[in-house]
């Protein structure tokens, strides 16, 4: 069990100011932190995620020349709201002096800390040399994070894998890197670029990295229960650790987490009413975010993550498609059962 007794930040007069030990001392304290994802961690699943425990949260990453070329979808991205801190920005790109340029806009909008992202294996994202792409060239990953510790106040981490393959697993050279040149923490995700999400996270690699290095280190991978978290923390030492896909679907995962670390007891999952009660908190939050005809596709992911395993879930998400709004959507909540062995009925 962890003591999380440690005072926030000081204020001042221009809002909290985080010095680049208390901003990663919240992020450990926090233990439980929502990963970056693209297309998931935006600000209502990121608000919705800290109404069920979330301490610490990333943006989804967000690429740096969206926001030189000023695309409006990528500079939506930068919004900060009030109830949706403390939350670190991570950016994707691999030209430095852009790198920097778009980093200083994130800190002057008030971003306590910026993540670079070396880890997304996506095609569209490593053939022009960026995300894991980096992981092949830690010269590059290495200028990069020197020119951003440089030029930044406000702390700068870094999201590695483990490599681009099994043949070329370069994670400490990479850790010890970018730990040289000035980052403050590492999150690692021990698969290689080649695994995608596909086949075990190897946290021994995490463990591996938290004796190679004296800044902080996170672990992400295969973090689906509290268990899972807690056993990771266990096994690696490491600081603290990333939720991904644990959480779609289950945003409840944050309190079950805090449960096990902070009180040493183990939350129950919620019953199939109150499923259905957080499915309508979900889509109310997403209602006042989206405009009327992109939140029913917008949704349809996380409606089928919470409806995940159950039988009869293709009927199911035919009839989801047939709401238009928030009123068509509480009607199709209220007529949904659980039946007997898992079999999901509409009436
Ligand atoms: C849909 C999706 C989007 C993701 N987008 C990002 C991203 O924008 N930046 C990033 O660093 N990692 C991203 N990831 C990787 C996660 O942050 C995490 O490292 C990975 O999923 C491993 O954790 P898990 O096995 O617990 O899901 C994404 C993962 C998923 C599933």
């Amino acid at each position: 069990m962890i003591d999380s007794s440690r005072p926030e930040a000081a204020p001042t007069a221009h809002g909290t100011r985080h010095t680049a030990q208390d901003i990663i001392g919240q992020m450990i304290e926090a233990k439980a932190i929502l990963a970056p994802m693209s297309g998931i961690t935006d600000v209502p699943y990121r608000l919705l995620s800290r109404k069920f425990g979330c301490r610490f949260a990333f943006t989804e990453m967000i690429d740096i020349n969206g926001v030189i070329y000023n695309n409006r979808k990528t500079f939506s991205l930068l919004e900060r709201l009030p109830l949706d801190r403390p939350l670190g920005i991570q950016l994707v790109g691999q030209d430095e002096d852009k790198f920097l340029k778009v980093a200083k806009i994130c800190e002057d909008k008030g971003f306590p800390v910026l993540d670079i992202n070396a880890g997304c294996p996506a095609r569209k994202v490593v053939s022009p040399g960026k995300g894991s792409a980096l992981m092949k060239n830690p010269t590059k990953l290495a200028g990069i994070v020197r020119k951003l510790v440089k030029g930044l106040t406000i702390p700068v981490t870094v999201k590695i894998r483990s490599g681009w393959d099994a043949d070329n697993q370069n994670y400490l050279e990479a850790a010890k890197v970018v730990e040289s040149e000035g980052a403050s923490a590492i999150c690692i995700h021990p698969r290689t670029k080649e695994q995608m999400y596909k086949g075990k996270a190897d946290h021994d690699i995490t463990r591996e990295i938290k004796e190679a290095v004296k800044i902080p280190v996170f672990a992400s991978g295969n973090i689906f229960k509290a268990e899972d978290a807690v056993n990771i923390l266990e096994q690696t030492d490491c600081d603290g650790v990333y939720v991904a896909r644990g959480a779609l679907g289950h945003p409840w995962i944050f309190n079950q987490i805090n449960s096990a670390l902070f009180e040493g007891t183990s939350a129950p999952d919620p019953d199939f009413d109150q499923i259905k009660k957080v499915m309508i908190e979900h889509f109310t939050l997403y209602s006042k975010f989206y405009e009327e005809k992109r939140l029913v596709t917008r949704m349809y992911k996380h409606i089928a993550w919470y409806l995940k395993g159950r039988k009869n879930l293709n009927e199911i998400m035919i009839e989801y498609r047939k709401c238009d709004n928030l009123e068509d959507f509480q009607k199709f909540v209220e007529r949904l059962t659980l039946e007997e062995r898992n079999r999901l009925e509409i009436t």
